[in-house]
């Protein structure tokens, strides 16, 4: 059976349990879960959402792909190739790729966005997480500064590729993950353009064809995809939700349970999108036991590290990593520096020395096929790194008033702000709620789009077993704009006992 399928307490779980143990032979890829032939319509008619949805709803609404694209190869039981046979060379279609052969048809919710965005009324976007577009002034002036410096180097007019990006660059990343007590070196840096490209490299290195990665739920829902571009498989393990405090903690019995001979990566998010909750000391040494005794590597994406509220955040992993297993830690600008146009991010490897260096040997062999960082703003990364602090602290100041007013507007109602300890999320459970998409529906009728917690693998149940919704809201809003959106979300959540059957 899939691991992350039999493990997951979610929505779906009474029409999968029929299913019973798949042999190796019937046994479905995720891909093949994901893409299902009958897609929304099948999904609609079960009264759930399996991946089919989810992922129409992330290539739709994130991705903002909203197309169908071609239908599987397979139709009426014969392939393309069958059907094309005979036929003249020009009027045979390419053959695209399984793997890409994705459901792409939009979602309900995914096509009433569209429209709502083409009509005249304005729509309040709590679930936009592009900094670039709330007003925040500090990113902007060091980015202006820093590049207008770059561009009168003299050194700029000049093209030195170099696979693992600009040394100067890896220097002041380096620098700043030792910050943590981590023993990292420039040369364990390799720049990658964006965080997916970064899994992308990873997986290259890390799978071969079927192998599995084990990756958090609830989590950020492009795993799959990037996985599965790179021919790899996911697995879903269980995080689970503190009864008090904000700590989510990794369920290592299911975990282990689900590991295959295949498995080959441990997947955390540290601190958690969307939860906003490190990982725990204890979990990080269980999943190093458990990656050493089954020669598993730990890849942690640290997007979000530098964005905790308090003063106590929580390491990153590459601090007491050389006793092993492998370490990979995602990092980039988009998120550290709220500065996604720059397309910047970086691996940083730890472990032993020799399994570290054959890593970061292929790693940059891998980087050197595709030299898609750009040198010249990878030239502006020392300098923009050394206005963190600034930046760093605009954001907290932003995500931590917008939290407390949210806060603030649900105290003493039913609904529950999930507390969290770093982050740019919130996650908002509306209890007695059963059908999340409604919800979200009708908040978007009213004019503010939130995300449904499907998208992030969000249980429907609380874990005293009552049915809910939960709404994940990006807290980076211009705060004007944000207390707009809870005058209209407050009173609407407020009547959502309607949704009740
Ligand atoms: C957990 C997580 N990892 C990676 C990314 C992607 O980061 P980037 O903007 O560098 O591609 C995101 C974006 O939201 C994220 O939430």
């Amino acid at each position: 059976m899939l691991p992350g399928w039999a493990m997951q307490g979610s929505r779906g779980d009474e029409n999968r349990a029929h299913k019973g143990p798949e042999s190796a032979s019937s046994r479905r890829t995720l891909g093949q879960w994901v893409h299902h032939p009958e897609g929304i319509t099948k999904s609609a008619e079960l009264g759930f959402a399996p991946r089919g949805h989810l992922a129409a709803n992330r290539w739709s609404l994130l991705a903002a792909k909203e197309r169908t694209l071609v239908s599987r190869d397979t139709n009426g039981g014969t392939t393309r190739r069958d059907r094309d046979a005979g036929k003249p060379t020009a009027a045979r279609a390419a053959s695209l790729s399984r793997r890409t052969a994705w459901d792409l048809t939009p979602s309900r919710l995914a096509m009433r966005l569209a429209e709502r965005r083409r009509g005249p009324r304005p729509l309040l976007d709590l679930a936009d997480s592009n900094p670039t577009r709330v007003a925040l002034r500090e990113p902007a002036a060091a980015l202006s500064a820093t590049l207008a410096a770059v561009a009168d180097d003299t050194e700029s007019l000049r093209y030195l590729p170099e696979p693992c990006g600009p040394t100067p660059a890896r220097v002041a990343i380096a620098a700043m993950l030792r910050e943590d007590g981590a023993t990292v070196a420039p040369e364990h840096v390799v720049l990658t353009s964006g965080t997916s490209e970064g899994y992308a490299h990873l997986f290259r290195l890390l799978a071969d064809p079927g192998d599995l990665v084990h990756v958090p739920a609830p989590g950020y829902p492009l795993f799959e995809h990037l996985a599965a571009l790179e021919g790899a498989e996911t697995a879903r393990y269980p995080l689970r939700e503190p009864r008090t405090g904000a700590r989510w903690r990794v369920d290592l019995d299911a975990l282990a349970a689900s590991l295959e001979p295949h498995s080959r990566v441990l997947l955390v998010i540290h601190p958690h999108h969307p939860s906003g909750s490190f990982l725990d000391p204890e979990d990080l040494a269980a999943l190093r036991a458990l990656a050493c005794e089954r020669g598993l590597a730990i890849v942690s994406d640290e997007v979000f590290a530098g964005s905790a509220f308090g003063a106590e955040a929580s390491p990153g992993v590459l601090v007491g990593a050389d006793a092993g297993p492998l370490h990979f830690v995602l990092g980039g600008l988009s998120k550290r520096l709220a500065l996604p146009q720059l397309k910047i991010s970086w691996i940083a490897v730890g472990g032993p020395a020799a399994q570290r260096d054959d890593a970061l040997a292929r790693l940059e062999f891998i980087a050197d096929a595709y030299l898609s960082v750009s040198p010249l703003l990878a030239a502006a990364v020392p300098e923009l790194l050394a206005r963190r602090a600034a930046i760093a602290g605009a954001l907290r100041a932003r995500i931590t008033g917008n939290r407390t007013r949210l806060a603030a507007v649900l105290a003493g109602g039913p609904h529950e702000l999930l507390p969290a300890e770093a982050g740019w999320a919130a996650i908002l459970r509306v209890p007695g709620v059963r059908d999340e998409d409604a919800l979200v529906m009708s908040l978007l009728e009213r004019g503010v789009w939130v995300h449904p917690g499907s998208l992030f693998d969000l249980e429907s149940r609380t874990a005293d077993g009552t049915p809910c919704a939960h709404l994940v809201l990006q807290l980076l809003a211009e705060p004007s704009v944000f207390d707009r959106a809870l005058e209209i979300l407050s009173p609407a959540l407020a009547r959502c006992y309607g949704f009740l059957p």
